[in-house]
Order: C-alpha cells, then sequence, then structure tokens
C-alpha cells in the first residue's frame, strides 16, 4: 500500500466558473510545465509526466496564478539531455523548413539509426519533404506533423526510445486537455514559441552547446563526415533561429511567463 497526503483541487477541466483570462493562464501553465519544461533544462535528465489526462490533474489558484496538481504519477517520462535538445531541433526544422536539420534531429533522436541505412536514409528524406510540404497547408499543425513523422518513421522501422515515444503521447493527450480548458490556447503556436525559447536560453548562448556538441560526438564518432556537416547544419540553424525569436510575437510571455519559465 502506498500512503500520500491529501492535495485537494478542482478538476483541470472543471474551468466554467473561470474567467478567460483565468482559463488562459490555466492553460499557459500546464503547457509550460508539461511541454515546455521537459525539453528546456539543458543541464540534466528531465522527467515529465506521461500521463496528462484530466482525471490525473487538478488545479488551485493561489491569488492570480494557477498551480497544478498532479495525481498519479505511475507513468513518469525522463527524457535525455540529447533527446531534448534534438525535439527542439526538429521543432524548429520543420517551422524553417529545413529538411536537412529534420533529418539530423530525427537521427539523432533514433541513435543513428536513420543515417547508418542509405535505403532508410532514402525513405526518411521523402517522408521529411512530405512533412514539410504539409506543414505550408492550412490543416495540420507543428504538432500534428510531429505526430505524422512519428508515426510514418515508426512504419519505416525506426525505434524510439520509450521515453521519447511517451512525451509525444502526452503531447496528443494535452491536445484534448488544453482544448477544453481554453479552446483559444494555441497548442501549436505554444510548442514553437517552447522550443524557440530553449534554443534562446539555452543554445544560443553556448553555454550548452558544448555539452550538445559532445553528445553528438559520442553518437558520431564512426563519421567524422556526418559529424561535421551536423555541426554545420546545428550552427546555422542557431542564427537562423536567432531571427525566428526577433520577429516572435510575446504572446506566451506577456503574463512575465518567460521569466516564470524557469521555476
Ligand atoms: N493525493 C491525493 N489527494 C487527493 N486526491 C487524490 C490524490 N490522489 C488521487 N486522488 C484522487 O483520486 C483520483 C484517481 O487517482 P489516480 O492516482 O489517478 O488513480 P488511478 O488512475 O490509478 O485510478 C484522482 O483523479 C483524484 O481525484
Ligand atoms: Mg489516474
Amino acid at each position: 500500500m502506498t500512503a500520500m497526503s491529501r492535495i485537494d483541487g478542482t478538476k483541470i477541466t472543471d474551468v466554467e466558473h473561470l474567467s478567460p483570462r483565468q482559463r488562459r493562464r490555466l492553460a499557459t501553465t500546464l503547457a509550460k510545465i508539461c511541454i515546455l519544461r521537459p525539453i528546456q533544462d539543458m543541464r540534466s535528465e528531465s522527467i515529465f509526466h506521461g500521463d496528462p489526462h484530466a482525471g490525473n490533474l487538478a488545479y488551485n489558484f493561489e491569488g492570480k496564478r494557477p498551480k497544478i496538481i498532479f495525481y498519479d504519477w505511475g507513468m513518469l517520462g525522463r527524457l535525455q539531455r540529447l533527446e531534448r535538445f534534438t525535439m527542439a531541433l526538429l521543432t524548429l526544422g520543420l517551422i524553417l523548413g529545413n529538411a536537412k536539420a529534420v533529418f539530423y534531429a530525427a537521427d539523432m533522436i533514433t541513435k543513428g539509426q536513420i543515417s547508418s541505412s542509405k535505403a532508410m536514409s532514402a525513405k526518411i528524406k521523402a517522408i521529411i519533404e512530405e512533412a514539410i510540404t504539409n506543414l505550408k497547408g492550412p490543416d495540420m499543425g507543428v504538432l500534428s506533423i510531429i505526430e505524422f513523422l512519428f508515426e510514418k518513421f515508426t512504419y519505416q522501422g525506426v525505434i524510439f526510445s520509450a521515453d521519447l515515444l511517451l512525451y509525444e503521447k502526452a503531447l496528443v493527450t494535452l491536445k484534448g486537455v488544453l482544448a477544453d480548458i481554453d479552446p483559444t490556447f494555441n497548442r501549436d503556436d505554444y510548442m514553437v514559441w517552447a522550443a524557440i525559447t530553449t534554443f534562446l536560453d539555452d543554445v544560443i548562448r553556448l553555454r550548452l552547446l558544448k555539452l550538445v556538441m559532445k553528445d553528438i560526438w559520442a553518437l558520431y564518432r564512426h563519421s567524422l563526415f556526418l559529424f561535421l556537416d551536423i555541426q554545420k547544419i546545428i550552427f546555422g540553424f542557431v542564427r537562423d533561429v536567432a531571427v525566428l525569436g526577433k520577429k516572435l510575437p510575446r504572446v506566451f510571455s506577456s503574463n512575465g511567463s518567460q521569466k516564470s519559465c524557469k521555476i
């Protein structure tokens, strides 16, 4: 038997009595904890809730600030530094239409499974082109495209780590919960903002790029060509992201959340 202290809260989707502003704050806080934080902290392994459906979540307001309560930590996920970096690279590569960055992100996520086979590389490149084209259309946002990629890659025999699949599944679950809390909250815009913030905060300041390059070197030790190509792509990419970051609307940081992201 496991004993725990009782933490009372309102079910996360019981929001009818809240003002639109409170609903927005609640959605933003939930996205911050479940989407941004797991990919943001580059220093150590990060943990996340692997099953954030409405029955496992509650909230309280402390003044203006929502506090999220997570029940049921049975499904706990952990992401490694390189997995988090590559999730950000994948997201931004899609947004920027940079097929090479997406390819290397996918390859690093799968621990080099793709680049080790020419046939697989060709198929994955075609899927990535399709994904970038789909993203330009009106129907699919970036998170739906990531879901699309994961599914197509799996059909090609690519094996993802259990934790990464859990994170991706948690994103899908959150889609419904966030829509219930605040239908005007755009999960895709948030994911893009989260990925850019991760890059701008941690990578562009070069505090952690060295560590990431070390991880990448460990993965591509067998091929100096691949390693140097990836390095070139990442450095060019960081510049593109910086330009994109400057153009970014401050929607998600309007309530000061950009600073409080680091709580
Ligand atoms: N520590 C707790 N304090 C207060 N309520 C809790 C606590 N843990 C669980 N609950 C309540 O019980 C419900 C089910 O708990 P959960 O841990 O998700 O169990 P399971 O999903 O295995 O049935 C939650 O939605 C919540 O309402
Ligand atoms: Mg539960």
